[in-house]
């Protein structure tokens, strides 16, 4: 059983007279233990396939399935609670708050657990993507590509079946990018968990176990 399954998703944006039609009827999956990039030119849909496997948004017809259960009706509160259990979102411009230090923001995701071990899984996290030396560190402190590292940490915090990422090395150069790539890569056979990465470098689909290219809002 997929993961992530899309049936047939629309996703229609009404904006005064005009309606932008983003999606058209997406078939997509994604196992657990893959890696899929997704790939096409600005304004094919990308983030917007990525936001409604995501739960930030909902479609306009068709089916979103996470771990076989359809999750297309969920309410807020229902949608809230499986982004917070099972997906993990990295994104472009990082998302760290500045005040926190790297340890501090890979625990916030975990702070309404009663969970008291979370400390000793952020220190395990950062140490796994090579930044145990900068755990006390804050953002102005650390490159771009560390602090994409600790946003990584972030998103597996809550131990997620699904990592999401927009666009994660578009902040970087590409040797950097490529590293956080392949941090990824390495996590997800390690959690055995679903990755979907965006990304419009065509040199960082090597890092892909498949890739998904969208134009226009069709699955090419
Ligand atoms: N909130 C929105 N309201 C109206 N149009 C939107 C909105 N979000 C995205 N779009 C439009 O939907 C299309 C797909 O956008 P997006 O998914 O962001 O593409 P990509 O991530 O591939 O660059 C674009 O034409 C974009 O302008
Ligand atoms: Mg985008």
């Amino acid at each position: 059983m997929s993961v992530i399954q899309l049936e047939d998703v629309v996703k229609r944006y009404d904006s005064g007279a005009e309606t932008i039609e983003a999606l058209k009827a997406v078939d997509f999956r994604a196992e657990r233990g893959e890696m899929v990039v997704v790939t096409g030119p600005s304004g094919s849909g990308k983030s917007t396939m990525l936001n409604l496997i995501g739960l930030l948004d909902t479609p306009t017809a068709g089916t979103v399935r996470l771990d076989g259960r359809n999750v297309t009706d969920f309410d807020e509160d229902e949608r809230t609670e499986e982004r917070r259990s099972q997906l993990g979102f990295v994104f472009q411009d990082f998302h760290l708050l500045p005040m926190l230090t790297a340890a501090e923001n890979v625990e916030l995701p975990s702070m309404w657990d009663t969970d008291v071990d979370r400390r000793d899984r952020a220190v395990d996290l950062l140490g796994r993507v090579g930044l145990s030396d900068r755990l006390t560190h804050t953002p102005d402190e650390l490159s771009g590509g560390q602090k994409q590292r600790v946003a990584i940490a972030r998103s597996l915090i809550n131990e997620p079946d699904i990592l999401l990422a927009d666009e994660p090395t578009g902040n970087l150069d590409q040797e950097t990018g490529g590293t956080v790539l392949d941090e990824i890569a390495r996590l997800k056979a390690a959690e055995n968990i679903a990755v979907v990465a965006i990304t419009h470098d065509e040199q960082l689909v090597q890092y892909a176990d498949r890739v998904v290219r969208l134009v226009d809002g069709v699955v090419q």
